[in-house]
């Protein structure tokens, strides 16, 4: 997606050779116009799949979602990482491995928004193990519901998620894919681009 990789050279930071910083458009700040075009292009590559509710994972999943749910006229589900006051019993749960973070949490969503009736699109902003991602896929399978794809707006080729979920024959749709980010540049995985 060409806007979205021109934002990446504009704005995009390479942190270390594995993680690249998009602070100003996606995981702090939000840019609203780049985030309608994410919600159109996953919209367009999804739209004869029958989707009847998007899911994500909080934070910044969020935005994707709820514009590709905008464009499809459907609703968007955010798993929570955190114990809620009023989200308590009834619930689909899975616990997800941050490896970046070292950290495992329990994420969890009301059995009341998807059902066994559901098509989902699970949507993440990044992909990197997958661990988040299986985490979701595993909830749409527990509801017994029907997983359509994953929608991914920054795919990080070079760790396994992509690959091993398509590899399971999961539909994984990436925006873009990084090759690589070492030597502190962005390398694009199908022009090999670099910045
Ligand atoms: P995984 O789910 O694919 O296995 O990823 P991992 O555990 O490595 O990622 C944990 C968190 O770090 C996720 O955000 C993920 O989106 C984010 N992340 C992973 N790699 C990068 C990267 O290169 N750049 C940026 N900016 N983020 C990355 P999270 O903790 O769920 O945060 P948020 O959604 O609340 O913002």
């Amino acid at each position: 997606m060409k806007a979205l990789k021109h934002k990446i050279i504009q704005e995009g930071n390479v942190l270390s050779e594995s993680v690249l910083k998009v602070d100003s458009f996606l995981n702090h700040q939000i840019d609203p116009v780049l985030m309608q075009q994410i919600g159109e292009e996953f919209a367009s590559r999804f739209e004869n799949a029958g989707i009847t509710k998007i899911l994500t994972l909080e934070s910044s999943g969020i935005a994707p979602s709820m514009m590709t749910g905008l464009r499809l006229g459907v609703p968007a589900v955010f798993a929570r990482k955190r114990k809620s006051l009023t989200l308590i019993d009834d619930l689909y749960s899975a616990k997800v491995h941050s490896f970046t973070k070292n950290e495992t949490n329990e994420i969890s969503i009301s059995k009341d928004y998807i059902t066994s009736d559901d098509t989902v699109l699970v949507i993440d902003d990044f992909l990197a193990n997958g661990e988040a991602a299986k985490g979701l896929i595993d909830i749409v399978y527990q509801a017994g519901a029907n997983l359509a794809g994953v929608g991914i707006v920054i795919e990080k080729g070079f760790q396994s998620g992509g690959d091993s979920m398509r590899n399971e024959g999961i539909r994984v749709e990436s925006l873009v894919i990084i090759e690589s980010l070492e030597n502190g540049k962005v390398t694009f995985r199908e022009e090999k681009t670099t910045i």
